[in-house]
C-alpha cells in the first residue's frame, strides 16, 4: 500500500511511460521522493519497488550508489561541501570550520532547529571555482566566510 507515493501515482505513470521498462523509470521516482521527503527512508525505497515491479534491493542499490541521494533525514537546506584535493587545498576545511564554529552547522547532523545538515562529497565537478559547495542543488564556489554569511543568510 503506498503511502509516500500515495499522490503521485499518475505523474509516476506518466514517467515510467517514456522508458521501455518501468523499473527504468527508477532515478527520476527516487528523486520525486528526495524533493518531496528530503531523503529516501526504507518505507519510500519499498514504495517504489512496489511502484515500479522492481525489488527493494534493487532499490537500495540504486539510493546507495548514488551519493545525491540521502539515507538520512536532512535539515531544510542541505549543504554538501566538497572535500577533494582542489577544494581541501583552497580552503574547503577552513569553510567547514566556519560553518561550525559561527553557525554550529556540523558535518553529518541536522542543526537543532533543523534548518541545515551537512556532509563532506566528492569532487563535484567545480574545481576550477573551488572550493565548492551544492546548498541545496544550487552551486556555490570561491567560497570565503563573507561568501558563506550570504549564503546561509539566504537559506530559509
Ligand atoms: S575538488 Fe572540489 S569540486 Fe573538484
Amino acid at each position: 500500500m503506498l503511502t509516500i507515493l500515495k499522490e503521485r501515482t499518475e505523474e509516476i505513470e506518466k514517467v515510467a511511460a517514456k522508458y521501455p521498462s518501468r523499473r527504468s523509470a527508477m532515478l527520476p521516482v527516487l528523486w520525486m521522493v528526495q524533493q518531496q521527503e528530503g531523503w529516501i527512508s526504507q518505507e519510500a525505497m519499498e514504495e517504489v519497488a512496489e511502484v515500479l515491479g522492481s525489488t527493494v534491493a534493487e532499490v537500495y542499490e540504486v539510493v546507495s550508489f548514488y551519493t545525491m541521494f540521502q539515507q538520512k533525514p536532512v535539515g531544510k537546506t542541505h549543504l554538501a561541501l566538497c572535500d577533494t584535493l582542489a577544494c581541501a587545498v583552497c580552503g574547503s576545511m577552513e569553510a567547514a570550520e566556519y560553518l561550525k564554529t559561527k553557525y554550529g552547522i556540523q558535518k553529518d547532523k541536522v542543526t537543532p532547529d533543523g534548518r541545515f545538515s551537512l556532509e563532506y562529497v566528492e569532487c563535484i565537478g567545480a574545481c576550477s571555482i573551488a572550493p565548492a559547495m551544492l546548498v541545496g542543488e544550487v552551486l556555490h564556489g570561491n567560497l570565503t566566510p563573507e561568501s558563506l554569511d550570504r549564503i546561509i543568510a539566504s537559506c530559509p
